[in-house]
Parts: structure tokens; C-alpha cells; sequence
């Protein structure tokens, strides 16, 4: 089976390519062709996602799949939420939407986060959700060099070290993108072993 996954990002396309059975083809946005930026307005991760694979199967007609991630902080309201990465402005800078968390965050005894990702699958026309999460904590300042986004600035519940302290291989076995990705994986190689 041919499956579709609504992204450009090669790393998240190779890391599930790897835990995939060998009765599905992974394609990217590139190996269809598209070159849309595609609308993500929603105001849920689960809307944006479906949004995003709603809009590979009407315009191609291929089972698909896209995801979408927040990081949801307790004492924001839940923000950033599901405008994570233009949290700062529309030129999505990982350093300044850290700055502004930082900046809200000085002070604030209540540090309770989670990193939360959705994945809408589209197969036949049927959409499936799956949610991935870890809970954790935001930091007083950065530690950390690897990983993008938030994290150097989160802490995994159980963990002395930041996301950004972490190995990659560590990182995925606990992260959000993972568990969704595992549950995700889980269901195709079972569907289409
Ligand atoms: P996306 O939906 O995967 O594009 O993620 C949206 C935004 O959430 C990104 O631009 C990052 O700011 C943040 N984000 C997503 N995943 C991670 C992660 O694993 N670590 C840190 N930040 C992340």
C-alpha cells in the first residue's frame, strides 16, 4: 500500500519509514508532486491534522497521514498550544518563542507542561486520530544543545536532563512524536501485515 505522509521533513519521514512493515511505501509531499504551503487554521491539533490530510486526500485520492504538535503549558492556559511554533511571530523562531515562554513563565511556581501530537490517518476515505503525549516540566533557563523547538527549555517527567540534553534515540522512545508514531505504526503493520 502506498501511503502518503503530509510532511516535507525528512527526518520524521525517515523515523517512521524505519518502523514500518514492508507492505507499505512511504511517500512525501515532494513524491506527489505537491509544493502547497497547506492551510493549517484550525484551533486544535486535531483539527489542524485533519485539515492537512483532508486536504492530500481530496486534492490526490491517496491514503495519507499528517501530524501536528503543541507544547501546552498548565499556567498559560494551555499555551502555546497549538500555535507552538509562531508563538513569537510569523517567522516561527525557535529562540524567540523560547524567549517569550521564558519571559511569561518568570516567577510561576506551577511549571506542569506536556508535549502533545496528533496524527489524522486517512485510509479509504476513513479518518483515524492518534494522539501521542509526554508530561513534563519547563526549565528556569536553557539546557541543552540538541533537538529543535522548546527543547532545551522542557524536562520529561523522570528525567534529570532536558530534551535537548538527551540523545535522539532516547528522545523517541519517550517523546510525544513517538508514542503517536507507535500507535500509528502499530495499527498499519497490524491492518496491513
Ligand atoms: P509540528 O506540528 O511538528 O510542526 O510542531 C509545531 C511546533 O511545535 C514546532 O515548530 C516546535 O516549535 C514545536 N515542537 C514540535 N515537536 C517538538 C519537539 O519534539 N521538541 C521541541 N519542540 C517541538
Amino acid at each position: 500500500m502506498k501511503l502518503v505522509f503530509a510532511t516535507n521533513n525528512q527526518h520524521k519521514l525517515k523515523e517512521i519509514e524505519a518502523m514500518l512493515g514492508f507492505n507499505i511505501s512511504l511517500l512525501s509531499l515532494g513524491e506527489i508532486n505537491c509544493s502547497d504551503e497547506i492551510p493549517e487554521t484550525g484551533e486544535t491539533l486535531e483539527e489542524n491534522a485533519r485539515q492537512k490530510s483532508e486536504y492530500i486526500f481530496d486534492r490526490y485520492n491517496i491514503n495519507c497521514f499528517a501530524d501536528d504538535t503543541g507544547l501546552e503549558i498548565d499556567a498559560l492556559n494551555g499555551e502555546p498550544g497549538v500555535y507552538s511554533a509562531r508563538y513569537a511571530g510569523e517567522e516561527k523562531d525557535a529562540e524567540l518563542n523560547m524567549r517569550k515562554v521564558l519571559r511569561l513563565m518568570n516567577g510561576v511556581n506551577n511549571r506542569q507542561a506536556r508535549f502533545r501530537t496528533v496524527i489524522s490517518l486517512i485510509i479509504d476515505g476513513q479518518e483515524l486520530q492518534f494522539e501521542g503525549v509526554v508530561e513534563g516540566v519547563i526549565l528556569e533557563e536553557k539546557a541543552g544543545e540538541e533537538g529543535f523547538g522548546y527543547d532545551p527549555i522542557f524536562q520529561p517527567t523522570g528525567f534529570n536532563e532536558s530534551f535537548a540534553q538527551m540523545s535522539l534515540d532516547v528522545k523517541n522512545k519517550i517523546s510525544h512524536r513517538g508514542r503517536a508514531v507507535s500507535k500509528l505504526v502499530q495499527y498499519l503493520n497490524e491492518k496491513y501485515e
